[in-house]
């Protein structure tokens, strides 16, 4: 038997787990980020067609949200200045979603010119994160964002919010699981629909993330969290199925694994959006994502930034041609 046929029959085989045995959803949303997440940290500035190619065939894979960029300070984030252009330029999907990150009320108005109808807010569980990624305390940041909430309210826009530093902080240390939960509270009930729990420098293990669930689960139902997971220590798809196990369905990842965040030093990309697809899949859970339609966006994209992937699952499928 050829080695291609036998990597088939042990995909299938590993893909005969029932889900429903293991108390996991039979359903994730995937959110994909790296359009955002992912470009934000490159070292160059990645061209505008670039970017917008990039989402137009990430859309055309079955995934359901592409955060397509960020309307902050072009002097903070260079590398997401032109987003309004990304977001006007972009062919859309009806049933795709295409958020852009908005901090305060200058760049949430900007986004809506430019056709938002999501956004997404942020914030962090660390004083020190806060200030150095918007200069802004925490409390301050969240006075920002109930003024963006209160106007996506009148305006019938989606609003997702992130908490970031919910396990480490790259100036801190630990962050308590707590304190965690008083922000992504306070989020949800501004009205934001989902609460993002970022690892933001990726040093989580299972037993922070269970930790970290089961103080989130007092305040807030985990129905409306998602998972948001950077690979800096491998921990990321371990994270994500202990997260699975307690009840959360909604998982953010980025192709190819690009990403990071500009203000967490040391900071790895995101978890590869092929390597979640491939674990849940092989878990019987549904995404409506092609794997292997993404690992050719990977591909193209890695190109044109002349990076390798960092998806093991990307290298594998290259390599079998699965
Ligand atoms: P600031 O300097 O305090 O802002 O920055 P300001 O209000 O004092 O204004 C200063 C200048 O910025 C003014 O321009 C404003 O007009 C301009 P000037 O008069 O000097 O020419 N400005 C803006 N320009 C465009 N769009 C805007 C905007 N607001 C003000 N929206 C600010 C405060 C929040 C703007 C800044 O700190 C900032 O842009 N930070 C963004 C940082 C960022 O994008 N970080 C990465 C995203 S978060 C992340 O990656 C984590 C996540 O992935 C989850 C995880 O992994 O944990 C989500
Ligand atoms: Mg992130």
């Amino acid at each position: 038997m050829s080695a291609i046929r036998l990597a088939r029959l042990s995909i299938r085989r590993l893909s005969m787990s029932a889900h429903s045995t293991l108390d996991l959803p039979s359903r994730v949303k995937i959110v994909e980020v790296g359009p955002r997440d992912g470009l934000q940290n490159e070292k160059e500035v990645v061209p505008l067609s670039t970017r917008i190619e990039l989402i137009n065939r990430l859309s055309l894979t079955g995934l359901p949200v592409i955060e397509v960029g960020s309307f902050v300070s072009p002097k903070w984030v260079p590398q997401m200045a032109n987003s309004g252009d990304v977001l006007r330029q972009i062919s859309r999907i009806s049933h795709v979603s295409y958020p852009v990150l908005t901090p305060n009320v200058k760049g949430f108005e900007a986004a809506l010119a430019a056709g938002a109808d999501e956004v997404a807010v942020f914030t962090a569980a660390s004083e020190t994160f806060s200030l150095k990624n918007t200069n802004a305390s925490v409390e301050d940041s969240l006075l920002r964002i109930q003024d963006i909430c209160d106007l996506a309210k009148v305006r019938s826009i989606k609003v997702r919010g992130y908490v970031s530093c919910v396990v480490g902080c790259p100036y801190e240390g630990s962050i308590s699981p707590l304190a965690v939960a008083r922000v992504a509270k306070r989020l949800y009930n501004m009205g934001c629909y989902e609460i993002s729990l970022g690892d933001t420098i990726g040093i989580g293990t299972p037993g922070c993330v269970d930790s970290l669930l089961r103080a989130v689960s007092h305040e807030i139902p985990l129905s409306s969290v998602a998972i948001h997971c950077h690979n800096t220590y491998g921990q990321a798809l371990a994270n994500i199925y202990r997260s699975l196990q307690l009840g959360v369905s909604v998982v953010d990842s980025s192709v190819g694994g690009l990403g990071g965040c500009p203000y967490a030093p040391g900071a790895s990309g995101n978890i590869a959006t092929e390597d979640v697809l491939y674990m849940l899949h092989g878990l019987g859970i549904e995404t409506g994502v092609d794997i292997n339609e993404v690992v050719k966006v990977a591909k193209f994209i890695c190109e044109k930034l002349n990076c390798r992937t960092a998806s093991s699952v990307g290298q594998a499928l290259s390599q079998s041609k699965l």
